[in-house]
């Protein structure tokens, strides 16, 4: 596997970021500990369901487009994706790239990111990959023995950028804009505002499969904390709130009860949630807002025939 490197970082369940999450008055978990193996897959499963519009939207505009976008990047470019996740959409852009310096796949899901890179890396036999496991919301060094390259381009598709609050999201970009330079660019996927009963039904599928994901997060707490939260005794709760144009998830107690986290007890109220997502939806004029309070320059926006979604092309401004 050529430029093929294991990386050294295996992500274990934060305690602390957890128990203060649990002890705030709205009780909070960090959207990131859904994206186990399990979790991985379960989201795999949520994007082929039929409610779930974003990933085909988004598939469907890099299909038309990802010659466009590709052209917008340039020759030698050095593609480093954000969540790269099973790399699905890497190909839609790699295809189309002039000769690119790397691709350097970054992900929390270990097991996940190196069987993606080592796949990719046996399709594109002349590609340098160099995956990195690591939390991408702390801060980031990529690797220092990265091959000569024109540009940083980083990548960044599934409206991954929606789970930030809005402040989150501009201090997010502008980290990857000092990590790409004064010459870097950013492709990104946006999810756009849109009737609200879409969005109601893309986060309460028929299945149940947006439920198992995010039950999923006390699963995990249970075995990984040692936790013993009753998985009977909470339930999946999403809606869009329109006041804040973002999507919720919630996990509600189901009744009042106590539950072990490590040494400490949290209590809860019967209909009281943990928060565990938000995915907020922009209006096009909206993000270029938020992306210029970030030093970043919307040079093109792609969407579906539909309006449902949008991909981004950003340069520094
Ligand atoms: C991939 C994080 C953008 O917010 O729509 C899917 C995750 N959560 N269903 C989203 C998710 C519930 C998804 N993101």
């Amino acid at each position: 596997m050529n430029g093929y490197k294991p990386s050294p970082v295996t992500q274990t369940i934060p305690v602390d970021e957890v128990l203060r999450g649990l002890r705030s008055p709205q009780k909070e978990l960090p959207c990131k500990l859904f994206y186990d193996h399990t979790g991985s897959e379960l989201f795999e499963q949520i994007t082929a369901l039929d409610e779930y519009y974003p990933t085909r939207a988004e598939l469907r505009i890099l299909r038309e487009f990802g010659a466009d976008i590709a052209a917008r990047l340039g020759p030698a470019c050095l593609l480093v994706e954000y969540g790269s996740g099973s790399s699905t959409k890497t190909p839609l852009l790699l295809d189309h790239l002039d000769r690119p310096a790397a691709y350097v796949p970054i992900d929390i899901s270990r097991d996940l990111l190196e069987a993606s890179a080592a796949d990719l890396a046996r399709s594109y036999p002349e590609l340098v990959v160099t995956p990195v496991c690591a939390d991408y919301t702390a801060r980031l060094e990529l690797p220092v023995d990265l091959p000569p390259h024109a540009r940083r381009v980083a990548y960044y598709p599934g409206s991954t950028i929606g789970n930030f609050v809005p402040e989150d999201a501009r201090r997010f970009m502008a980290r990857i804009a000092d990590v790409c330079g004064p010459d870097g660019g950013l492709v990104i996927g946006v999810d756009l505002k849109k009737d609200p009963l879409m969005l109601h039904r893309a986060y309460n599928d028929a299945l149940g499969v947006t439920a198992a994901f995010n039950m999923n997060i006390l699963v995990r707490l249970n075995r990984e904390l040692g936790a013993n939260f009753a998985l009977d005794g909470f339930r999946h709760y999403a809606f869009y709130n329109p006041v804040f144009a973002r999507v919720e998830m919630h996990l509600v107690s189901l009744a009042d009860q106590v539950v072990r986290v490590r040494d400490v007890d949290i209590r809860f109220e019967r209909g009281e949630s943990i928060w565990t997502e938000a995915s907020y939806k922009y209006a096009p004029a909206e993000f270029a807002a938020l992306a210029a309070r970030a030093g970043w320059r919307v040079e093109q926006v792609w969407t579906d025939d539909r309006g449902l979604f949008s991909v981004q092309y950003l340069t520094r401004a």
